[in-house]
């Protein structure tokens, strides 16, 4: 009897349990770029926002896996798709509203803001009667509040981001983090 008479079944048994478990073991969610398609979020004409934005800005959309691809669905069980059904959810960024009106601010802080009136509204009570006790103080901090509002540098005390009348508007900070691609220099 040779060596591979012996080694070969074991081969051949462990190539069989790989297949099989790489095709009960794929989830949809990890699934590559191209091998699906979601929907966009559905936007509330109220907030001009994504329906359903939660605090933590992301909003689940449904995905289809494309034709052909087998993978672990939602309910637990692989599948082969086509492209129609809802495979996973993907969580996407959307804009977290909180009822607080970017137009009611500015004009708050324009007309009204020499009493601190616009920080009431959006939620900063401390300077909000600093400044209805000192007329803003004097005025010129009315001044400044109304350039942080209408820069959107003042946001609502509770994290929130503004209700702007028209989708898209509403500025995006660019941060720099931990999941930051930091582009290698060239050599
Ligand atoms: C956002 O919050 C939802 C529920 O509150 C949670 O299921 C989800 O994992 C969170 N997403 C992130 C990226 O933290």
């Amino acid at each position: 009897m040779k060596l591979t008479d012996i080694v070969t079944p074991f081969f051949f048994l462990a190539s069989l349990l790989q297949m099989s478990g790489s095709s009960t073991t794929l989830r949809c969610e990890s699934l590559l770029l191209g091998q699906y398609t979601c929907q966009e979020p559905e936007i509330d004409t109220e907030t001009q926002s994504a329906k359903g934005c939660r605090e933590n800005r992301t909003v689940p959309v449904p995905c289809m896996p494309a034709e052909e691809i087998s993978c672990v669905g939602l309910d637990g069980k692989v599948m082969t798709y086509n492209g129609t059904v809802v495979g996973f959810l993907k969580e996407k960024p959307c804009r977290w509203t909180n009822g607080y009106s970017f137009e009611t601010s500015l004009l708050l802080s324009i007309f009204l803001g020499m009493f601190g009136i616009d920080r009431f509204y959006l939620g900063y009570p401390a300077i909000g009667l600093l400044k209805f006790s000192t007329l803003g103080f004097f005025f010129l901090g009315q001044l400044v509040d109304i350039l942080l509002i209408a820069t959107q540098v003042v946001t609502p005390s509770d994290g929130s981001d503004y209700i702007i009348d028209y989708y898209g508007a509403g500025l995006t900070k660019i941060v720099m983090d931990k999941f930051t691609f930091v582009k290698p220099p060239d050599t």
